[in-house]
């Protein structure tokens, strides 16, 4: 495992765009997985910016979603798919022509999730995926408790999962319970994963899930069998990394 402290949020997300950077430099069709939340969103806004500068081109890739909510209405401003438009694609002169996100509201869940997996076989696979990780530990929409073995699938959203959102649904409520997400299996079979962690509320599952016990009840702890596997934080996130 390959660590990177830096210094703050922004030094993280630079060093994060950096590795997606590189990546699409030396391999312009590269496979990419990419995540949502709000640690990613510097790391997008870098990316931009290189687009701008005239450095980076990512009309090349084939970019996939590691999650969506089940039940959303595909253009919900919460949806995966809006943020996606909204932090990267929109913003970019040529977007990649090839960007999938699973369905909000397939007509069929399980076949949508044989066609998730089927789209990501035909390109060949995941060469450089990026991952966050939850309060719990869960990567992608991997909740405690997910067996490795797992493709894409739908899951009952974990309570703490469906918490953190309750203010940007205006209410725990209003929150969807179902997500549909890649599951472990796929996500160790990527070629390179870059795991991201800003902020001290991820201190202690950061440091459970690289330090602990390899655990299902952790999802986050399987990347420690990775063997390329980069984990870009700021200071505070690694706070628990680190005895004084
Ligand atoms: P966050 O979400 O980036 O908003 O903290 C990460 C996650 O829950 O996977």
């Amino acid at each position: 495992m390959n660590l990177l402290i830096e210094r703050n949020a922004k030094d993280m997300s630079a060093t994060a765009a950096r590795l997606v950077a590189r990546q699409v430099l030396t391999q312009p069709r590269s496979v990419l997985a990419l995540p949502t939340g709000d640690t990613p969103r510097g790391m997008y806004d870098v990316l931009v910016g290189l687009e701008q500068g005239g450095l980076l081109d990512l009309s090349g890739v084939c970019a996939f979603n590691l999650d969506e909510y089940l039940g959303l209405p595909e253009d919900d401003p919460r949806s995966f798919r809006s943020y996606m438009l909204k932090h990267l694609w929109e913003r970019l002169a040529a977007p990649p022509a090839h960007r999938y996100i699973p369905m909000s509201n397939p007509a069929d869940e399980q076949a949508e999730c044989t066609a998730y997996d089927e789209a990501m076989r035909r390109a060949g696979g995941v060469e450089l995926m990026v991952l966050g990780i939850g309060p719990n530990g869960h990567i992608g929409f991997n909740e405690p408790g997910t067996p490795w073995a797992l493709g894409t699938h739908f899951v009952a959203l974990a309570e703490v999962t469906r918490r953190k959102e309750a203010a940007r649904f205006g209410g725990l409520a209003n929150v969807p319970r179902w997500g549909i997400s890649m599951g472990i299996r796929t996500i160790m079979r990527s070629g390179q994963i870059v795991l991201l962690a800003s902020g001290e509320g991820k201190a202690e599952v950061l440091a459970r899930a690289l330090l602990g016990p390899v655990t299902t009840e952790v999802p986050a702890s399987v990347l420690q069998l990775h063997p390329r596997l980069t984990v870009v934080v700021d200071r505070p996130a690694a706070g628990a990394l680190t005895t004084p």
